[in-house]
C-alpha cells in the first residue's frame, strides 16, 4: 500500500472534462472542471455535525460518511455540470495524504468509475490540490512562486518552480497552524471546527491585553513550530477567570501571534528566494486577519476564494487535469498514501500512484 510507482504516458491533449472527489479527511467534495469553460459544477458535503459531538474528527465514521454521501454526490454534481456522465473524460482522485478509509473510498469509487466508463483516473496529492486551488480563480500568478499552505495536518512554504516541481523550504516541527487552531479553540470552549469560531470570537478580543510568542521568529530558518502557543494559551486561561472577555482577549492574542509568525516566515522567504509573488491556500488561507497582515509584505499575495482555501472538489479536478495533460494517469489496482511528502512529487519522475491505463 505504501509503495508507489509511476509510468509516464505520452501527454493527454484531448482531455476536456475532469471529475474531481476529494475524501481525504471529513468533507466529501465533488466537481466537474472543463478545460474550455472552468468549473462547470462542484458541490461538498461536510461532516461537520458528524464529528461536532466528539470534539474531532472520528476516522471511521469520517469513512462510513464517505460511502454514504460520495456517490449521491458524483450524480447530483454531474446533473448540475448538465452533462452525461459519457461526456466526462477523465476521473481525479484524492490518494493522499490523509485518512486512510477516507482515502480509500475516494480512490476505490474514482478508479472503478473511470474504468466502468473506460477513461483514465488520476492520483492527486491533497497539498498539490490546495497549491493549485488558486489557478480556479480569475487572478491567477505565474510560475514560480512561493506557497505558503497552511492546513488542518500541514504547515508548508514552498518553492514552485512549475507544475510538479515543489521545494519544500519550511514545515511545522510540530502541530500545523489549523490543528493549533482547533486544539486553542477546544480549550477556549468553542466547538470544532475550532479554527473559524475562533477567529470568530477573536474579533470582539482586545488585542493589547495579552503578548503571545511568535514561536521561532528568533532563529535562522524557515521551519514552524505551533504547539507552544496553544501551551501559552492553556497557561493564560489558567491565569484568568475565564470570563467570555478572557477568552476573546486569547483567542485574538493567539490569533495575532499565528497571523505575525507567518508574516515573518513569509517575508524571511521572499528576501531568501527573492520570489515576487506569494499563493496562500489550505483552510486556515480563509482566516480573515492572515490575510489583513499578509497584504504587508513586499509581494504579490494570491489567494484561493475562501471555499476554495478549506478541503473541495474543485481543486482536486482541477490538479488532476494538469497532470493528465503531462500523462500522468494512475495505474488500475487502487493505491492511496496516507503520508505523502510534497516534494516527492516531479514531473517526470513523479512518485504518485501508478501508471498509465
Ligand atoms: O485545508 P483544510 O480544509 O483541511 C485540511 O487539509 O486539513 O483545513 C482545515 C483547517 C482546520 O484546522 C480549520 O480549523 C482551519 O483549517 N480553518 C481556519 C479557518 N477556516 C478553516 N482557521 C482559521 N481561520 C479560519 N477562518
Ligand atoms: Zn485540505
Amino acid at each position: 500500500m505504501s509503495h508507489v510507482q509511476i509510468a509516464i504516458a505520452s501527454p493527454v491533449n484531448n482531455v476536456m472534462k475532469v471529475l474531481g472527489i476529494e475524501t481525504s479527511c471529513d468533507e466529501t467534495g465533488v466537481a466537474v472542471y472543463d478545460r474550455q469553460n472552468g468549473l462547470l459544477a462542484h458541490d461538498l458535503f461536510s461532516q461537520v455535525e458528524i464529528h461536532a459531538e466528539y470534539g474531532g474528527v472520528v476516522p471511521e465514521l469520517a469513512s462510513r460518511d464517505h460511502i454514504r454521501k460520495a456517490l449521491p454526490l458524483i450524480d447530483s454534481v454531474i446533473e448540475q455540470a448538465r452533462i452525461a456522465p459519457s461526456e466526462l473524460d477523465a476521473i481525479a482522485y484524492t490518494a493522499g495524504p490523509g485518512l486512510i478509509g477516507a482515502l480509500l473510498v475516494g480512490a476505490m469509487l474514482g478508479r472503478s468509475y473511470a474504468w466502468g466508463l473506460g477513461i483514465p483516473a488520476i492520483a492527486v496529492h491533497h497539498m498539490e490540490g490546495h497549491l493549485l486551488a488558486v489557478m480556479l480563480e480569475d487572478r491567477r500568478p505565474d510560475y514560480p512562486f512561493l506557497a505558503l499552505l497552511v492546513s488542518g495536518g500541514h504547515t508548508l512554504l514552498v518553492d514552485v518552480k512549475s507544475l510538479g516541481c515543489y521545494t519544500i523550504l519550511g514545515e511545522s516541527l510540530d502541530d500545523a497552524v489549523g490543528e493549533a487552531f482547533d486544539k486553542t479553540a477546544k480549550m477556549l470552549g468553542l466547538p470544532y471546527p475550532g479554527g473559524p469560531e475562533l477567529a470568530r470570537l477573536a474579533k470582539q478580543g482586545n488585542p493589547q491585553r495579552f503578548k503571545f510568542p511568535r514561536p521561532m521568529t528568533d532563529r535562522p530558518g524557515l521551519d514552524f513550530s505551533f504547539s507552544g502557543l496553544k501551551t501559552f494559551a492553556l497557561n493564560t486561561l489558567a491565569s484568568v477567570p475565564g470570563s467570555a472577555q478572557d477568552r476573546a482577549d486569547i483567542a485574538r492574542a493567539f490569533e495575532d501571534a499565528v497571523a505575525e509568525t507567518l508574516f515573518i516566515k513569509c517575508r524571511r522567504a521572499i528576501k531568501e528566494t527573492r520570489f515576487k509573488r506569494l499563493v496562500v491556500a489550505g483552510g486556515v488561507g480563509a482566516n480573515q486577519r492572515l490575510r489583513e497582515r499578509l497584504g504587508d509584505l513586499d509581494a504579490e499575495v494570491y489567494y484561493p476564494r475562501p471555499e476554495f482555501c478549506t478541503d473541495n472538489g474543485a481543486m482536486i479536478a482541477y490538479a488532476g487535469l494538469m497532470h493528465l495533460e503531462a500523462g500522468q494517469t494512475a495505474a488500475l489496482n487502487v493505491e492511496v498514501k496516507p503520508r505523502w511528502s510534497l516534494d516527492e512529487l516531479h514531473s517526470g519522475t513523479r512518485s504518485g500512484l501508478g501508471s498509465s491505463q
